[in-house]
């Protein structure tokens, strides 16, 4: 039972500057895992800004002990100050500048929640943001207060032989009893989420990298010693990310040294604290052997967001939490913007779109739907959400769009110039991006303070006799909780106009000197628009949203002909790509409709002919006909059915895949034979490619597998010499009931058991697994000896799996999968409140479900409300029932 009323929310509009300042820091600690004493010597003064002269001073601190309190110098008695659970006040303190010094103990060992100072196998090792530097010691524990930091770390040698903190090592030297110490001083002021030491027996694989001024930057990458061979991918990313953000945005690396460690037990994906990065190390370990392409690529994308937050987040940070996406949604975008770069333009999109689709647009239609900069919270960790992350990107990538390249460029650089070293809002970006460009982006702010997907109602007619083609644009955003109506938002809609032989045609506005040719884009303003396009001789195919120009839901009444005339033609790649998922959307949910009025799924003609015509065409493309070739998952099929049915949903797409491996199965084939790569593991683009689309085959061959496709899966399986094939064989052999199934999952064990991450796949993939009898075999894998509750990325591979990659068995009509989730978020809701609380994101769309699944999520829910105790799980839960 949850103690005491529920926890009081933080609003934006309550927003205080810091009533004092804090200049200099020095830490102290003699690190131990069992207990670890802090000294904490802070410099303070009151803020000019803040206008509460004699206010008391607030710092904030969790699960510390105090040892000890001094002002200038004298030590402080209970009487003077006073102490709870969340802060420490000291009701008076000195007119002018004074110093405090704070003893305090913590315990590593003890800290489940992997917030503040914890142990990660032997190491010790710190996570901050949001708030968690207030485990370590007392502290004014907001991003808006900036401090330079001096840091020492004091440990035993032979356990921990490597101390690392912020900035520039300047001093070390040896201690009694085993013990030594080493100095760090961070010369760039910093707020405390920022801040990080790791200490343990690590080696380094180290690097250089000469900055465009000539400055020589060492890179040293830590890892234990037996991952030493799996740095080279993500060193090589991070050089590519520094030259990357030289030459697209002007900024250069401001230290002379950069550090990366890889920690196992990390609950995000990794932290870009000054000069010392933390990574859990599935987004920095790889080898071609042990790691896929989707990790090299993540890694490439987790080292560039990393670095590139040096600029976008630790030179100027977030005046306070609400305004997370100013370094979030600009730092997404930034990595995409390097993805692209570095690979395919149109698959980097096409990946970003759908990871868009599958977590923010779900999450932006339910009941924990958030503007991009909330106004409201909790619990800040519960709000590292898809909207402020991806939506945040989407929202800036539409100010890229609208400024133009060097429009944008030029509002970056005034913003970098003018803000440097402060602590600021959403709104001062904006600012600075009007100003360089002397627009008025009034209206855009809607995007960051409305939530809710925008749908586009479009209808088309056509005059032959005129020439003219009318473009009818309605815009409408549902209502979200906390906001029933909405406002029209300004939305860059990119078109282009496709004729018959599948070139665009030229675009001319009635009142237009002249036609554009290629794409254009409209600026929607309004809730309803009306575009009428001149000069044309035959009814054209409109390519709509092209490039996903604004994170919006397109309605518009296509034919068949139509998408299927798009997908082979558009000039636009990724609306290629598109048009093929809706024809495929469009079908499958039929199919699905169907089988819930009691009929059988089967493979649409319209699908089987799409899909031919695809595998008929040559592929210069291999990653992008690997994408147009798969079809839509069962989560995004979901969010465009009426009442969600998840076995409907399963069988309509079985049903397509089994029939298209059977119809085509030559063509599967003779695609697999013609992409399957022969030389040696290299991480690129082609290679890649060619990877994805053998793979894709095998897995069409797998649906519905004979004897040859058997044979050569687990003939893929045995002698692939790179993770990517032989986990794309393992993972078709775990989805089909077949005797192979068992003896590949154990010889895989067998051969990587040793291996954290790679077990880590093989747990997921069988979480993942359609076949029946998957809440039994996600309770099994849990007793296995490879799982522990403990490490993050063991519970994501599997329960991460099941509930968020695996519909048909999570959502069994018993409600055995909603029970096993609830029962391990309450198991994990005392130790790890922030994992815990993540699980419970799919259970929060009950009321999208048909009638039985909805009762059984929304019980589940009420027993979290009645018996689950941590602030994070409590506000999950209240809003999921909202
Ligand atoms: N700031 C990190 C990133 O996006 C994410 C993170 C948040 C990591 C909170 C740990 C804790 O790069
Ligand atoms: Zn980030």
């Amino acid at each position: 039972m949850r103690e005491g009323s529920p926890h009081a929310p933080v609003r934006l509009t309550d927003y205080q500057p810091p009533a004092y300042l804090l200049d200099t820091v020095d830490l102290h600690f003699q690190l131990d895992p069992g207990r670890t004493r802090v000294r904490a010597e802070m410099a303070l003064r009151p803020n000019p800004a803040a206008g509460e002269p004699g206010a008391p001073l607030v710092l904030h601190g969790q699960e510390l002990e105090l040892l000890r309190l001094e002002l200038d110098g004298e030590p402080l008695t209970r009487a003077v100050y006073s102490v709870d659970a969340e802060r420490l006040v000291i009701p008076e303190v000195p007119d002018g500048a004074f110093t405090v010094v704070v003893e305090t103990a913590t315990r590593p060992e003890a800290n489940t929640a992997l917030e503040g100072l914890y142990t990660s196998g032997g190491k010790l090792c710190t996570q901050c943001e949001p708030e968690g530097f207030r485990r370590i010691t007392y502290f004014p524990d907001r991003p808006d207060v900036l401090a330079r930091y001096t840091v020492t770390l004091e440990a035993d040698r032979a356990s921990y032989p490597v101390l690392l903190a912020n900035g520039n090592r300047v001093a070390a030297g040896e201690g009694e009893e085993g013990r030594h110490w080493v100095r760090w001083e961070d010369p760039f002021p910093k707020p405390s989420y920022l801040f990080a030491l790791v200490a343990g027996d690590l080696t380094c694989c180290t690097d250089r990298f000469t900055t465009a001024s000539g400055r020589e930057v060492d890179l040293h990458l830590y890892t234990e010693a037996h991952n030493a061979d799996r740095g080279d991918h993500a060193l090589a990313s991070l050089k590519q990310a520094m030259r990357w953000d030289e030459e697209a945005y002007g900024r250069e690396y401001d230290l002379d040294l950069y550090q990366v460690v890889a920690v196992d037990d990390f609950n995000m994906g990794a932290m870009e604290n000054k000069g010392l990065n933390l990574f859990n190390s599935q987004f920095v370990l790889a080898r071609p052997d042990t790691a896929t392409d989707a990790d090299y690529t993540n890694i490439q994308a987790v080292v560039g967001h990393e670095y590139f937050h040096n600029w976008t987040g630790n030179r100027i940070t977030c005046r306070d939490w609400f305004q997370l996406s100013l370094k979030e949604g600009l730092t997404v975008f930034r990595e995409q913007q390097f993805a692209a770069a570095m690979g395919s333009e149109a698959v980097a999109r096409i990946d970003s779109v759908d990871r868009l689709r599958g977590a923010q647009f779900p999450e932006d239609a339910g009941p924990t739907a958030h503007p991009v900069r909330p106004s409201e919270y909790v619990e800040i960790n519960n709000f590292y959400t898809p909207t402020v992350y991806e939506k945040g990107a989407e929202v800036v990538r539409m100010l890229h769009n609208a400024l133009g390249p060097e429009g944008f460029r030029a509002g970056c650089d005034r913003y970098f110039e003018r803000f440097d070293g402060q602590a600021v809002t959403v709104e001062d970006f904006l600012t600075a991006l009007e100003e360089a460009n002397d627009r008025d982006l009034r209206q855009f702010r809607r995007w960051y303070t409305q939530a809710g997907t925008p749908q586009l109602e479009v209808r088309s007619s056509f005059d032959a006799e005129a020439g003219t083609f009318d473009l009818c644009v309605r815009q409408h955003t549902p209502a979200t909780p906390g906001q029933p109506a909405k406002e029209p938002v300004p939305i860059p809609l990119a078109l282009g106009l496709v004729g018959a032989d599948g070139h665009d045609l030229p675009m001319q506005l009635e009142g237009e000197e002249a036609a554009i040719h290629g794409s254009r884009v409209l600026l929607l303003r309004y809730e309803e628009e009306r575009f009428r396009f001149t000069g044309l001789t035959e009814e054209p195919v409109p390519s709509l949203l092209r490039g996903f120009s604004a994170p919006a839901e397109v309605d518009y009444p296509y034919s068949d002909a139509e998408l299927a005339h798009l997908a082979g033609h558009d000039s636009d790649l990724f609306n290629r790509w598109e048009a093929g998922q809706r024809l495929a959307r469009t079908h499958l949910l039929a199919q699905a409709d169907a089988v819930r009025s009691g009929g059988e799924a089967r493979l649409p003609g319209p699908l089987h002919q799409a899909i031919s015509r695809l595998l008929e065409a040559p592929a210069d493309d291999a990653a992008l006909m690997a994408r147009a070739l798969t079809l839509p998952d069962e989560g995004q099929l979901a969010e465009y059915m009426e009442t969600i049915d998840p076995d409907a949903l399963h069988a309509a797409r079985e049903a397509a895949r089994t029939g298209l491996a059977r119809e085509l199965r030559e063509g599967w084939w003779s695609l697999r034979e013609q992409f399957r790569d022969a030389g040696p593991y290299r991480f690129e683009p082609e290679a890649v490619g060619r990877r994805a689309l053998a793979n894709t085959a095998l897995g069409y061959l797998m649906a519905e597998p004979d004897e040859a496709a058997r044979e050569a899966c687990m003939e893929q399986f045995r002698e692939a010499d790179n993770m990517t094939d032989q986990l794309a064989a393992l993972r078709a052999l775990a989805a089909s009931d077949i005797p192979e199934r068992q003896e590949a999952l154990e010889a895989f064990y067998e051969r990587w058991q040793d291996d954290p991450l790679v077990v880590d796949k093989w747990l997921a993939i069988q979480a993942a697994s359609p076949l029946p009898g998957g809440v039994e075999r996600v309770q099994a894998l849990m007793d296995h000896p490879a799982f522990s509750l403990t490490n993050p990325n063991k519970v994501r591979a599997v329960i991460g799996a099941f509930a968020m990659r695996n519909p048909v068995q999570f959502h069994r009509p018993d409600g055995a999968g909603y029970r096993l989730l609830a029962d391990l978020v309450l198991e994990l809701d005392g130790r790890n409140p922030q994992i815990a609380a993540r699980l419970v994101k799919p259970l929060t769309r009950w009321r999208r479900f048909v009638p039985e699944r909805e009762a059984a999520m929304h019980a589940e829910l009420e027993r979290l409300r009645e018996r689950a105790g941590s602030p994070d799980v409590g506000e999950m839960v209240d809003r999921a029932l909202g």
